[in-house]
């Protein structure tokens, strides 16, 4: 934890997720109604029993589109134990944070997925060299990259806190998945006209 210039503390994500576990909730249907996704447009068709990986998966709030492909094995993953204990359903947790080694074998996914995550993370490199090493080849990532003009600021016991972001331009992002030999595509995501954030798909070939 730090202070910024006007001395608000700064959490890291897994203490700022730690101790909203019990409000993410709340914003579920804001972030759902510019998110809506339908995964099977990534998948080839008559793909079954899939391998899916949700990085950073939070309290589930992507369940519900991606338990709609048919899948075999469905595993989720996030640095705030106490986030990932609320995520519903048949599903294996992984605690870890990514920006370090992943513990999953590689070529052992079809599809990943990272939504409003990247913003927390200052190392992609790591994460997007590591997703390239779990994806099976042919298979894809998909990112949700949301443009945070401001750091939400919480208050607890009079306390006030924010967490942690970091602004990455959406050229970078792109250069860095291409240096981890992805095919990238990025599509851009407008609200009222005006420019609210990117999909990325970067598909290992
Ligand atoms: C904005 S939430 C998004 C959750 C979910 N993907 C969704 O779309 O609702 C960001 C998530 O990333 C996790 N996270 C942030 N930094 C992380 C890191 N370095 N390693 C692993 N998980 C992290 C947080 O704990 C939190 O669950």
């Amino acid at each position: 934890m730090w202070y910024d210039k006007t001395h608000v503390k700064v959490f890291d994500p897994k203490q700022w997720y730690d101790l909203v576990d019990n409000e993410y909730k709340k914003y579920w249907s804001w972030l759902d109604s510019f998110c809506k996704i339908e995964f099977g447009r990534f998948l080839k068709r008559n793909d079954c029993d899939i391998n899916i990986l949700d990085l950073w998966a939070g309290d589930g709030r992507l369940r519900k589109y991606l338990s709609k492909l048919k899948y075999d094995k469905y595993f989720v993953c996030d640095i705030s134990k106490k986030l990932l204990s609320k995520h519903p359903g048949k599903v294996q947790k992984f605690v870890f944070n990514l920006e370090d080694e992943f513990p999953f074998e590689s070529d052992a996914f079809d599809l990943a997925t990272s939504f409003f995550v990247i913003e927390h993370l200052y190392n992609l490199e790591n994460f997007l060299n590591e997703t390239y090493r779990v994806l099976k080849v042919w298979w894809k990532l998909v990112i949700w990259y949301f443009l945070q003009r401001r750091e939400f600021v919480r208050k607890l016991d009079w306390i006030k806190f924010k967490i942690k972001m970091y602004k990455h331009k959406i050229d970078d992002i792109k250069n860095i998945a291409q240096d981890c030999f992805f095919d990238v595509e990025t599509i851009p995501v407008f609200e009222k006209l005006e420019l609210i954030g990117y999909i990325i798909v970067c598909e290992k070939n």
